[in-house]
Formats: structure tokens, C-alpha cells, sequence
């Protein structure tokens, strides 16, 4: 949730810290704040709830004199709600330290009261302040700061990334992680922390993973690591292979905007590399034939939107490579005593890689004795990390909080996975593999084709609809996760209700729900593919139709049997039935950010949310 930065080195460090939390903004905007070691030596804070726009505001107003040690913060509030006073940094040891936090203290209660007895006085109602006492107490001790962070992570329960400076230290950063999030920028004479590489890509490239359970010491061109214990660590390098302008809006309305641009380019890139000669080879999954040989389950864990992509997955992963596949909520799974083993594969799925339910699932899926394999998006994230193997899909960076390049790159990789085991496990025939192969290599062409011919009136669409209270989406086979996705979508960015069901339930229950002029989007199997799948699919238009639904049917090129019963036809080019959920979901992306626009909503940044979710 939160985004944290920090800075040393010889630049002045507000600018850097608030450019790096313009870039994170998009993890929690509730309140964001900084605090700088000033040229005269002082600790200067200045701190605003609201979006970092406020923030900007105080420090015009209100300028910090030059300095060259800093930390920045934009929250998603959990303990306290978004108030200046609860804005971080937090401040102790007579306001000559600053900390800040990303997580959840679970313990924080019992510490307060710790805390009061000794007459300590908190100004907020955060779990921060109190780690902030604690560091400031054990600072008092041995005024070194690294062992006061030692003395006190270890006291910690639940999920941090704090990270404080000392009016006593300038050019010193001192960080420390467990269960969340924290990397390390390596610039020329300058050293960088960020909640991920995007507080710092537009100054170095050159990162660090921080690993769990670990304290970091920056200063200026240097890094020390050590354990909880203080024994010396060894933190990984990687690059990071997008630029800072992969992460700006770019001349579009907003980052939704543009991410759904990308998302032909997303499954492009995502596919780019594995296939040769109309086979899927996945060099990342080398040395795990033996293993994809001998399994007999796959679980597939996730949140969200990256759950429905899940969903989707399934029906690939059944079909070519032959193993029954079990996709469950990350959260759901976790506590109630699941039952895998040492011939499991658990795939985990998430953009960020930071969800913090979903990396809980998938450790306590390894400490069950499965094998664990992730598909992300977030180089140097903590899932792929935690996880034996890991697919990346290469989306680029996503800011805006509803996922959606990352959602067709995440089915992209999945459908990969399906062929590349279903291949080792001799389950999938050549000629199915070499049609696979075509048909993935063709969605980018016809992904824009929906761009450019039906983009526009989607938009109108949304227009037209923005007063509308329910939205209802049915779907059937791998249509059915897109019609959960296209509810979620809406739900998210335009805050209006709406559910997704299987067609096929719809006189289960929920055709009750339709009255006159309910709008329905109906995502239609293709004709060319099961025939009944289709024509039931009709039927149900049939029927919720002659009770008056409006019908926005999203059907392939040439399927004129929805002509008659539908009001509106969204089109998509032709493909292969399980290849349908990838451009099915386009006209559903466009339409709940139009319908947000049209209501004059923040598409990006919609209430409530963070992108990226680390706390359970
Ligand atoms: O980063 P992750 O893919 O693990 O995130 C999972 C969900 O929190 C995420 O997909 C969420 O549902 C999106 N905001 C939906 O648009």
C-alpha cells in the first residue's frame, strides 16, 4: 500500500523525494509527507492529508531549506484515518528523528501502552509513531541508529518497511523490511530506497533487492545490509529494464488511458521470445521438466483481477497439458488447512508481486512442500523472490489502480505455461501447439484492431450510460471471468454496482434482477466454436431480454444470430475460442473508464483503493 522513499547523496533531496512519490502515488493517496536533514543541520518536516498536490502546496508556501538526506511518504491509511496528524513522517527523540512506514504493526497496542506507562505522549493514532518511540528510545541508548533499528524490528510483529533519519546523521538512511516491500537504487555517488524502482528509475536503473528480515544502511554511493541479528548480507543486484518514461502518462488523460493502449503491446512483449518454430518454449521453466513431468494438481492463487485471470487460465491449462487445476483466492486459501504437496504446483499470479495475501498463500503453500512458481509483472518484487520459478510478463509499468494490460499479459502467460508443460508432459499435439502458437502471435494485431474501430463507441456507450445505477455482466466458459472482470472493472473506477455471473446460472437466482431497461453485457462465444455453447448463450439474451434487459452484446466479427435480440454489438475480430478472453475484455476496459470519465471521476486513482495491496 504505502510508498516510501529516501535519498542521500549531493542533489537536494525534497525535489528527488517528491518526484519519487509522484511515482508512487499510485500505492495510497491518502496523505503524504517528507522529512529532510536541512543545510543547517535541522530536522524539517512538512506533511498534508490529501493527495501529494497538497503536500506540493505546503512546501511552496512553506519551502525546506536545502538538503541532501530525506524521506518521503504517500499513505493508504490503516491505523488512523487520513489526518495531517496521522500523515507520516512521525517524529521522536525530541523531533530529531523521522520514520516512516508502509504495513501493519500487529502488536502496536501492546507497545503503546508500553510506550504510556513511561509517559510518552502520541500525537497520532498510528501504528508509526509508535515504532518511531521505540527507535527513539533505543537510539537514546547507543546513538547509533542502525542498532536502534536492530533493538526494535525484532520487537515488531506483522508487516514493515520503516525507514528513519536523525538530525545526529546527515547523509545516513537507515531501512529495515519484513513482508513488505523495499529496494535499493544505486546511483553515481548517491544511494536510493524506494516501496519499488519506480520512486527512483528516472536517476539509476541499477537496483538491489532487499531481502526479508533485513535492515539497510544507505549513504551517499554506499549500502550496508545486514539480517535481524546484524550478520552481513549480500543483496541481490538486477537492472530495471523499463525507463522512466515507460512510467509517464505520456500526452494520455491518464495512466488507464494509456495502459489500455498498451495492451497489445503488453501480450506482444509477454509472448516475445517463447515461441520458436511453432513451439512454446519458455526459457525461464528450463530444468523443471522432470518436475512438470511428475506433478498431478496445479493451484493457482491470486487476488482480484489477477484471480479472474486465473480463472481464465484454468481452461488452458486443462486443456493442453492435461492436469486438474484448482484456482483459488489467495486470501481464502491460506486459512483453512489446504491440502497440497510435493507433486503441487502452486502458481501464484500478481502485477505488483508485493500482494501481500497472495505472498502469504504462496509461503505457506512452499511450507506445505509445493513447488511454487509466480507470473508477475514487478521486477525485484517479493512473490518471485519467495517462489522456486517465476514467469515475467512484460506489460511495462502499471500505475493506474484497475489492472489492465496486466490482466491480458497475465492470461498471455498462463496460456504460455499451458503449452510449455503441456509440450513437456507430451499431452498436446503438435499441430494444436502450432495453432496456439499462431494465435498468440496474432492478438496484438487484433487487440488494436478493437482500439482503432471500437474504442470510440464504447466511449459513447459509457456516455450515454453515465447515470446508470447497476450494470450486469454474464459470460459462459472463458467468458465467464471476463464478465467477473468487466463488474470489477466498473465497480472499482466508476463506483456503480455491478456483478458478474455465469450465464448459464442466471435462472439459478440472479434473473430476478432484471427489470425494464437493466443493462446486460452479454459476452458471446464464438458461433465458429461449440455451437450449443453459442446458441445457449442466445437463449439466455432470449430470455432476459423478454424481461425487458438492455442487452450490450461483445460478439465476434459476422455473428449475426445476436443481431435481432441485442441493442448494441460490440465487435471483436475472429480467434480461437480460448483466445476470446483476451480481446473480449477490451471493450469492457474501455467502457468503465469511459463511464468513470463521463462521471468525472479520477480513472487512476479511484477511492479507497491502492494499487498495491500489502497489507492482508
Ligand atoms: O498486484 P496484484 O496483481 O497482486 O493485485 C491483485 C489485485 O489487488 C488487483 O488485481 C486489483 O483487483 C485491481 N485493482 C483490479 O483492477
Amino acid at each position: 500500500m504505502c510508498g516510501i522513499v529516501g535519498y542521500v547523496g549531493p542533489r537536494d533531496s525534497q525535489d528527488i523525494l517528491v518526484a519519487g512519490l509522484a511515482r508512487l502515488e499510485y500505492r495510497g493517496y491518502d496523505s503524504a509527507g517528507i522529512a529532510v536533514i536541512d543545510e543547517g543541520g535541522s530536522l524539517a518536516v512538512r506533511k498534508r492529508s490529501g493527495k501529494l498536490a497538497r503536500l506540493r502546496e505546503a512546501l511552496d508556501t512553506d519551502p525546506i531549506g536545502r538538503g541532501t538526506t530525506g524521506i518521503g511518504h504517500t499513505r493508504w491509511a490503516t491505523h488512523g484515518g487520513p489526518t495531517d496528524q496521522n500523515a507520516h513522517p512521525h517524529l521522536a527523540d525530541g523531533d530529531r528523528l523521522a520514520v516512516i512506514h508502509n504495513g501493519i504493526i500487529e502488536n502496536f497496542s501492546e507497545l503503546r501502552k508500553e510506550l504510556q506507562a513511561e509517559g510518552v505522549e502520541f500525537l497520532s493514532d498510528t501504528d508509526t509513531e509508535v515504532a518511531a518511540q521505540l527507535i527513539g528510545r533505543a537510539y537514546r541508548e547507543t546513538g547509533d541508529l542502525v542498532a536502534a533499528f536492530r533493538a526494535v524490528v525484532n520487537r515488531l510483529d506483522g508487516a514493515f518497511t520503516l525507514l528513519a533519519t536523525h538530525e545526529d546523521h546527515p547523509g545516513l538512511v537507515v531501512g529495515a523490511r519484513r513482508n513488505s516491500p523495499l529496494v535499493i537504487g544505486l546511483g553515481e555517488g548517491e544511494t536510493f530506497l524506494g516501496s519499488d524502482v519506480a520512486a527512483f528509475v528516472e536517476h539509476t536503473r541499477h537496483a538491489l533487492a532487499v531481502g526479508q528480515d533485513e535492515i539497510v544502511a544507505i549513504r551517499p554511493g554506499q549500502v550496508e545490509v545486514t539480517d535481524f541479528s546484524g550478520n552481513a548480507v549480500e543483496p541481490q543486484p538486477f537492472e530495471v529494464s523499463w525507463d522512466a518514461a515507460a512510467a509517464d502518462k505520456g500526452g494520455w488523460s491518464s495512466f488507464m488511458a494509456k495502459e489500455v493502449s498498451e495492451e497489445p503491446e503488453a501480450v506482444a512483449n509477454t509472448v516475445r521470445g517463447r515461441i520458436h518454430d511453432g513451439e512454446i518454449r519458455v526459457p525461464e521453466l528450463d530444468g523443471l521438466d522432470d518436475f512438470f513431468r511428475g506433478i498431478d494438481r496445479i493451484v493457482v492463487l491470486a487476488c482480484g483481477t489477477a484471480y479472474y485471470s486465473g480463472l481464465v487460465g484454468k481452461y488452458a491449462l486443462e486443456k493442453w497439458a492435461r492436469i486438474p487445476v484448482d484456482v483459488e483466492l489467495a486470501h481464502e486459501f491460506r486459512y483453512r488447512e489446504p491440502i497440497v504437496s510435493a507433486s503441487t504446483l502452486v502458481v501464484s499470479i500478481s502485477q505488483s508481486g508485493e500482494t501481500m495475501d497472495t505472498l502469504m498463500a504462496v509461503k505457506e503453500a512452499a511450507r506445505l512442500g509445493a513447488k511454487t512458481l509466480s507470473i508477475c509483472n514487478t521486477q525485484g518484487s517479493t512473490i518471485p523472490r519467495e517462489s522456486d520459478a517465476v514467469v515475467y510478463t512484460h506489460a511495462g509499468p502499471e500505475v493506474a489502480v484497475a489492472s489492465t494490460k496486466a490482466f491480458v499479459a497475465q492470461i498471455t502467460a498462463l496460456y504460455l505455461l499451458a503449452l510449455h508443460v503441456g509440450r513437456v508432459r507430451g499431452a498436446l499435439p503438435a499441430d494444436v501447439s502450432a495453432e496456439a502458437s499462431e494465435q498468440l502471435g496474432a492478438l496484438p494485431e487484433k487487440i488494436q484492431w478493437i482500439l482503432d474501430n471500437e474504442q470510440e463507441r464504447t466511449e459513447q456507450l459509457a456516455h450515454w450510460m453515465a447515470d446508470t445505477r447497476s450494470v450486469l455482466f454474464l459470460g459462459r466458459h472463458v467468458g465467464y471471468p471476463i464478465a467477473l472482470e468487466g463488474a470489477l472493472k466498473l465497480k472499482e473506477i466508476s463506483y456503480i454496482h455491478a456483478e458478474g455471473f455465469a450465464a448459464g446460472e442466471l435462472k439459478h437466482g440472479p434473473i430476478a434482477l432484471i427489470e425494464p431497461g437493466q443493462p446486460v453485457f452479454v459476452v458471446v462465444p464464438s458461433p465458429r466454436g461449440s455451437i450449443t455453447m453459442h446458441q445457449k448463450v442466445v437463449s439466455n439474451i432470449e430470455e432476459i431480454r423478454a424481461r425487458g434487459a438492455r442487452i450490450i452484446a461483445i460478439a465476434e466479427q459476422g455473428d449475426s444470430a445476436v443481431l435481432p435480440s441485442a441493442d448494441e454489438v460490440l465487435r471483436i475480430p475472429l480467434a480461437s475460442p480460448l483466445f476470446e478472453p483476451i480481446l473480449a475484455v477490451v471493450p469492457l476496459h474501455i467502457f468503465a473508464m469511459g463511464l468513470a470519465t463521463a462521471k468525472g471521476l479520477d480513472v487512476d486513482q479511484p477511492r479507497n483503493l491502492a494499487k498495491s495491496v500489502t497489507v492482508e
